[in-house]
């Protein structure tokens, strides 16, 4: 009996969470809009990307409209988490430690964490510049897997120390700066920085190869369906025709 009362309870919280979304018809995406091409402030100041894009056509096809809340990245996961945003679509690498805290919908793209640096550098790989200095200042963007990657590779081993900073640009403006010695981040991002900051560049090593995905609470009663949207617009190469409106061919 008791077994059936708990089962009743579930079953009215989780019919009362479809019952308030379908009501007011809105999802709120938490996200960090200073990712481009994955989301930026467009035209008329509007957030765009093809994060926003996905998930507006996701939403467009379920009957929702999408409400972007811009927060920091290092926000996004405790946001959803917390049930404060329906979900978050960020850019965000699929790792199993976040695994943990929220669940993940199909991947729809893949990143690369590149490395930034001047672009009269010689080095060639973070590995050299620690050689040739004894130590290394990389700059990333806070709670990112830039941020943990280079956290375990080079400060947990002693071999440099690593800035966090509240958004990509502001790395890159602290490289400029030079109170780093490069910045490890997403790879379509940081084409962007590089294009629109003189004096920079990429180097040819990739530091780590990943999937993008979605991100929503456990207990989310939007996850089914909204992943499903999102497969079927994978599927029917909705999705791929967003990811190359904003990520020209090369
Ligand atoms: N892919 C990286 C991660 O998941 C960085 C994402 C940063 N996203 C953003 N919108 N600022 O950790």
């Amino acid at each position: 009996m008791k077994k059936i009362i708990a089962l009743a309870i579930a079953a009215m919280f989780i019919l009362s969470g479809f019952a308030a979304l379908a009501e007011n018809g809105t999802l709120t995406l938490c996200t960090n809009v200073a990712f481009p091409p994955y989301e930026f402030y467009g035209e008329g100041d509007e957030p765009t990307g093809i994060d926003i894009e996905i998930a507006k056509a996701v939403a467009a096809k379920l009957g929702y409209e999408i409400e972007v809340v811009d927060i920091e990245f290092a926000q996004c996961i405790p946001g959803v988490q917390s049930g404060k945003y329906d979900f978050s679509a960020a850019g965000m690498t699929v790792t199993d430690e976040r695994k943990e805290m929220v669940q993940f919908t199909d991947t729809y793209a893949t990143g690369i964490q590149s490395i930034i640096v001047p672009e009269d550098s010689e080095f060639t790989s973070i590995d050299e510049m620690v050689e040739a200095n004894g130590s290394v200042k990389i700059g990333v963007q806070m709670a990112t897997t830039g941020d943990l990657y280079t956290t375990w590779d080079y400060e947990d081993e002693g071999k440099g120390t690593v800035d966090r900073y509240t958004n990509g640009a502001a790395a890159v403006q602290a490289l400029i700066a030079g109170k780093v010695d490069c910045v490890v981040i997403d790879n379509e991002p940081a084409k962007n920085f590089v294009a629109q900051n003189e004096g920079l560049k990429i180097l040819d090593t990739a530091y780590a190869v990943e999937d993008y995905a979605m991100a929503f609470a456990k207990d989310s009663p939007i996850f089914e369906e909204f992943n499903a949207a999102l497969a079927e617009l994978i599927a029917d190469g909705t999705v791929q025709g967003i990811i190359d409106t904003f990520i020209p061919a090369e």
